[in-house]
């Protein structure tokens, strides 16, 4: 997973160091509310533990799960996503042939734009990587995460119910290169 860097921000692999911010992002309820068809806010530090390791196992040229930190002081302020999305189905779900992108960002922090900046410069990497195009999705009720998709250019489709086993906003947008 490549480092990508935007004006403000370094998007960089998780470390060790990061299990206290992961804990203190997702047992807030504010972050997980829209996140998932049953959301629930993680309840111990060994929940971090096993998340930051997940997010580390993604080994892969193009897809990953970055630590967003402030350029200025190193400070870690979100998570940005990009993988391909879960489709409806038995659980676990399978992965389906379609790559989203995503954003979780501290509350402390939410209101400077970060989402923005940090998705844009992932979409900027996964259409030079030779992706075609990226989908979002977001609760129906997350207004937040839907103007950040269409900040970004992104397409509003509708719902959905083929991804996550939840009725999701449906958000695409096609790489600038190719005839979609
Ligand atoms: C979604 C999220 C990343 C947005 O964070 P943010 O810091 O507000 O994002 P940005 O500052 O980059 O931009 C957000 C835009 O949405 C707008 N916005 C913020 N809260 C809003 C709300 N409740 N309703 C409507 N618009 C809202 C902002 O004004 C801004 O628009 P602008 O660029 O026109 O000023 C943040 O709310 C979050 O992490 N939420 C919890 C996790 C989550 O739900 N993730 C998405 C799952 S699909």
């Amino acid at each position: 997973m490549k480092n990508i860097t935007t004006e403000r921000l370094t998007l960089r692999a998780w470390q060790e160091t990061d299990v206290d911010f992961v804990y203190d992002l997702y047992s807030r309820w504010v972050v997980q509310r829209f996140i998932g068809s049953d959301p629930a806010v993680m309840v111990s530090r060994a929940e971090a533990e096993e998340r930051v390791a997940r997010f580390q196992s993604i080994d892969h040229p193009v897809h990953g799960i970055w630590a967003v930190a402030r350029s200025s002081d190193g400070l870690v302020v979100g998570t940005l996503l990009l993988k391909p999305i879960p489709a409806s189905g038995e659980e676990p779900l399978e992965p389906s042939d379609d790559v989203e992108i995503g954003w979780h960002f501290h509350p402390d922090h939410w209101g400077n734009g970060y989402a923005g900046e940090a998705a844009a410069a992932v979409l900027e990497h996964a259409f030079s990587s030779g992706l075609s195009q990226v989908v979002a999705v977001t609760n129906p009720a997350n207004e937040a995460s839907q103007t950040v998709c269409r900040r970004l250019g992104m397409a509003h489709q509708g719902p959905t119910d083929s991804y996550y086993n939840a009725t999701c906003e449906l958000f695409t947008i096609a790489s600038p290169g190719s005839s979609n």
